[in-house]
């Protein structure tokens, strides 16, 4: 559509736009336009010819034009490929028509979730016209219209007295409206009418499409169980962030999660365990209460459908070969075995009961990938291919049969057989596979895509192969490990990883030549839940740092730390008004020392709040607005506290930090 059309007035025209009991492998490592134009103006001037109380209304008119309410300035997470502000603001009040194209059922759907939050935080709702949005060009209004080609592309261009949407397609439709609900006040998050808000646009021009097709975010839903109403408070909190995929972690060695009709046992049984083990995976007690859950085929398509709606696809995670004790404690004879009894595990890592590559248990897995690919319309599945020790393969007499029949070498030959016999079944049925690093051992598949967690290596490998890549290394993108100092934390998996260091990290391997970065699709943020009993604990540690992957998976430019904590310092309100718990340690100091001799260490300090400066004291006592400003690395004796708050403008931000070097 081009702009004179839409009598948008002059303005800057954006450019084209281990083994048994071994624990995991990762655990314990560590916007001219017109001048604004003021709607008050027009509709009291009106009413004042009308009314005798013109007066008055002329000093209310005055005041309020005299004030030129502006709205706030862009703070959007994930940063927009272009952005430019304009002048002035746009105010949606209860009478701002918006017009689409008569007959898209999805964006009717996608401005419906815009009507969703003003009638949540402003009582009301706008009224949507599917008149043709061109016969009212020259009207006031949001005009949605189908514009562009770039998948999950869309342009805004928000002038006083016009919002203009144009999208690509659905996604980017939907994407443009997330935009639009980051520039408004953050009450447009409130769950209740808020008083004395307007409901200001921004001037401006976003032009916008992502760095990649693939923007992920995973669930472990096995180690802890989430029900699907958090599942969907998940997925919002996803698609806000432009995320694309869940990936949805189903089966384990401690719990099967998915209703598989033809195989009740798989949640009946094999949903539970008996006890969980308190603490670390090494503390050997156990709470004695027996744990289980799973969902239904009708809250799977449910979950799908609902996820379907916000432009996430959902990847359902069936592990092979390994992590499979739960489903081996109901049918043992998938196993090798080699042992009496089965049973689903109650603590963390690495376990050597294994599918046995037998026809049985192929049997078994072709009869769970067809129900599972019948409920998931997802192109990719995953197949899990990650930690399964050979131990039991190598005891086995079929397994060993079969290795010299087919001429193998080893048993990482074997499970790369194992993986390509499901992988043909798989896209037999018009799906591809995709799975953890460790099916490259042996050699990947043919049409395999990798999920690269073990540091990147595996990524350059797949890519080098040119095969597709999702970018998921551990520890960097692994949501389980400290976000801050593990003293004062929760029980977490290793590091920290702060999140500076997930903003930090570039998904494109700088090894790749040109042609082979391209086999990078994406990035996903991991959430494996040993150590989150809880929703609380799952968005705690969640949050904020998938916004910095997010922002990775989404935003082309360069990267940019200051601006990026300025956005986010905002974004969290918008996150206090979802009520999100997310960790608040963005304001506090992150104290963090180096061990030089035996009586002193270096200690350094940080703070990701933009603005902030530390001060600290030595004696014991609390930080004040006057104590020493933090400027570099000192070093420390052995008896001394190092206390820490960050301020901003004479005012402590965060909580007391402290360390003692003993
Ligand atoms: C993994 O963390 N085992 C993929
Ligand atoms: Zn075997």
């Amino acid at each position: 559509m081009s702009e004179q059309q839409w009598h948008l007035g002059p303005g800057t025209v954006p450019p084209s736009a281990p083994e048994e009991g071994g624990a995991r492998l990762r655990e314990g490592s560590r916007s001219d336009v017109p001048g604004p134009k003021c709607h008050c103006c027009s509709d009291i001037s009106n009413k004042v010819n009308k009314v005798k109380y013109i007066v008055i209304s002329a000093v209310l008119l005055l005041a309020s034009c005299g004030q030129k309410q502006e709205a706030g300035e862009p703070q959007i997470i994930p940063q927009p490929a272009f952005l430019q502000r304009l002048e002035g603001s746009f105010e949606i009040g209860r009478k701002t028509p918006v017009f689409i194209d008569a007959g898209d059922s999805a964006l009717l759907r996608t401005v419906g979730f815009l009507n969703g939050h003003l009638q949540k935080a402003a009582g009301f709702e706008l009224q949507v016209s599917d008149d043709d949005p061109l016969r009212h060009g020259n009207e006031e209004g949001i005009f949605w219209l189908q514009a562009g080609s770039l998948p999950e592309s869309y342009h805004l261009r928000i002038t006083p007295d016009k919002v203009l949407v144009e999208y690509a397609d659905g996604a980017g439709a939907f994407y443009a409206l997330q935009t639009l609900l980051q520039l408004l006040p953050d009450a447009i998050f409130a769950d209740s009418p808020q008083r004395g808000v307007r409901w200001l646009l921004p001037c401006c021009d976003i032009e916008d499409s992502p760095r990649f097709p693939y923007r992920g975010m995973h669930l472990d839903c096995c180690l802890h169980f989430f029900d699907i109403p958090f599942l969907k408070r998940y997925i919002d909190l996803m698609a806000l962030h432009k995320v694309n995929r869940f990936h949805w972690h189903l089966t384990e060695d401690q719990g099967w999660r998915i209703e598989i009709k033809k195989y009740p046992l798989l949640t009946e049984k094999g949903q539970w365990r008996k006890e969980t083990v308190v603490g670390s995976l090494h503390s050997g007690i156990y709470d004695g209460k027996p744990y289980g859950g799973f969902y239904s085929q009708e809250e799977v398509k449910d979950l799908v459908k609902y996820a379907a709606e916000r432009y996430v696809t959902i990847i359902p995670e069936i592990e092979i070969p390994g992590h499979s004790l739960a489903a081996i404690s109901c049918y043992p004879e998938l196993s090798c075995g080699l042992e009496d009894h089965y049973e689903t595990a109650t603590k963390w890592g690495i376990f050597k009961q294994v599918y046995c590559p037998k026809e049985e248990t192929f049997k078994f897995l072709e009869d769970v990938f067809d129900e599972v690919i019948e409920l998931f319309p997802s192109e990719l599945i995953h197949i899990g291919g990650d930690e399964c020790p050979k131990a039991s393969w190598k005891q086995c007499p079929h397994c060993q049969a079969l290795i010299k029949k087919l001429g193998l070498k080893d048993e990482y030959e074997l499970q790369s057989w194992f993986i390509q016999r499901m992988e043909k079944y798989i896209n037999s049925k018009g799906r591809q596979i995709i799975g953890w690093d460790e099916i490259l051992e042996g050699g990947l598949a043919p049409n395999a895509r990798v999920m690269s967690w073990l540091g990147e290596e595996g990524g350059i490998k797949a890519a080098q192969q040119h095969h597709e890549v999702v970018m998921a290394p551990y520890p960097k993108y692994y949501l389980d490990y400290w976000q801050a100092d593990p003293d004062s934390e929760p029980l977490a998996m290793g590091g920290p990883t702060l999140l500076r260091t997930m903003y930090d990290y570039n998904p494109v391997p700088a090894v790749l030549s040109p042609e082979e970065q391209k086999y990078i699709i994406g990035v996903e943020g991991c959430v494996w839940t040993e150590y989150m009993p809880t929703p609380a604990r799952v968005e705690y540690m969640a949050w904020p740092r998938m916004c910095a992957i997010a922002e990775s998976g989404w935003t082309k430019a360069e990267k940019d730390w200051d601006g990026f904590t300025r956005r986010l310092e905002t974004h969290l309100g918008r996150l206090d008004r979802l009520d999100v718990g997310y960790c608040h340690a963005f304001w506090d100091p992150f104290i963090d020392f180096h061990k030089d001799t035996e009586y002193s260490k270096v200690v350094t300090m940080s703070v990701d709040a933009p603005g902030a400066e530390i001060r600290y004291t030595l004696d014991g006592s609390t930080p004040t607005a006057s104590s020493p400003v933090y400027e570099g690395p000192f070093a420390v004796n052995r008896q001394q506290r190092v206390s820490a708050a960050a301020f901003r403008n004479g005012k402590q931000i965060g909580k007391l930090k402290y360390k003692d070097f003993r």
